[in-house]
């Protein structure tokens, strides 16, 4: 069972992502500026994951304020947030966690400081026991749209690594089908530029012995057209209330190959992903990292010297491409606008 993320009484734990698959190494880190900096290295990932880590940065910040004074401990509490929130920007988990933990902060503002501390402490345990619940039911909801003896194709990691834990919402789907007695194939797409297909998700499967099948991201095309693929299925970093989806960069491409092939396409992904305030994808941040990502692997230098390079790190899938969103809270089909808007009243 992988929870990748965990609280303990000395800091924040980390299983460091950045190794996999060749080296578990946990990390502990001590202060909300070093879960910050956990979260913009990729210690941890995945738009779930990173709520979740946010939370535990909030609470840690807060049990380490010396200070005896609320208004002192708002400014603070003021600072963590910011610091936190500037790490990565399209998960919208991330601000989803942080909005959460200040409404929590805010309510409980006239009781003593070491109440609060455990307040925060609490809260940040809860939206963790919530994430895993979430997968669980989207697991549950998402393994009965696979079918029996099919190949799903998934891109980049939305596994429990991916997530507060043990399910995750891609690689849960998968697992809920299998839990149902399923028998199902994987294609992990390697995930250039960070390669979180063929580190993370071919590792996390291997684990639960799914049959996993690596490739590298130009070959879907070719094996959806010799009918290889009966499915596709992929997590979310953000989802506007039109159902657009922003995922790792990439997933644009596998839909519409998808789409040209006749093989739905599922986001899977939990309510905390999903962003009504963002009207459309238009309207969703994309993060652009570094370009070494793209120009080196380690120290193996790919391109030439000075070369300009892009390295979007996520791209929107417009929702005419989506087949179903599977949450926490059911399947939610088109028009998106409506079905993803009654999630949320239900
Ligand atoms: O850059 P990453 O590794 O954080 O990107 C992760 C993804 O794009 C995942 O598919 C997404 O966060 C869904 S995770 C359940």
């Amino acid at each position: 069972m992988i929870i990748p993320v965990k609280w303990s009484d000395e800091g924040v734990q980390m299983l460091d992502q950045r190794l996999l698959p060749t080296e578990e190494k946990w990390l502990t880190l001590k202060s909300y500026t070093e879960v910050a900096d956990g979260i913009r290295e990729m210690v941890v990932r995945g738009a779930p994951a990173i709520g979740v880590s946010a939370a535990y940065g909030i609470a840690l910040g807060v049990k380490n304020f010396v200070g005896t004074n609320i208004a002192d401990l708002e400014e603070e509490f003021d600072y963590i947030a910011e610091t936190l929130g500037k790490t990565r920007p399209t998960a919208v988990n991330l601000f989803w966690a942080i909005d959460r933990m200040r409404r929590v902060f805010q309510a409980n503002k006239s009781k003593s400081i070491s109440e609060i501390k455990q307040i925060l402490i609490a809260e940040s345990k809860d939206i963790h026991e919530e994430d895993i619940e979430s997968q669980r039911m989207i697991a549950e909801y998402g393994g009965e749209l696979l079918e029996d003896n099919s190949t799903v194709l998934t891109h980049c990691n939305a596994g429990a690594l991916a997530t507060g834990g043990v399910w995750g919402t891609a690689l849960g789907v998968i697992r809920g089908a299998v839990n149902q007695g399923k028998t199902i194939a994987v294609i992990a797409d390697e995930t250039r530029p960070y390669l979180q297909g063929s580190r993370l998700t071919a590792w996390e499967l291997l684990q639960d012995n799914i049959p996993v099948t690596l490739i590298t991201d130009n070959m879907s095309g070719h094996l959806m057209k010799k009918g290889r693929v009966q499915a596709v299925v992929v997590g979310s970093d953000r989802i506007a209330a039109n159902g657009d989806v922003a995922n790792k960069i990439g997933t644009y491409m596998v839909a519409v190959l998808a789409k040209q092939h006749d093989i739905p396409f599922y986001v899977a992904a939990p309510l905390s992903t999903v962003d009504l305030m963002c009207p459309t994808g238009e309207e969703i941040p994309i993060e652009e990292r570094d370009i070494r990502e793209i120009t080196h692997i380690k120290d193996i230098q790919l391109a030439p010297e000075g070369i300009s390079v892009n390295n979007y790190a996520f791209d929107v899938t417009p929702n005419e491409f989506v087949t179903a969103i599977i949450t926490e809270k059911g399947v939610a089909r088109a028009p998106y606008t409506e079905s993803l808007r009654k999630m949320f009243e239900d």
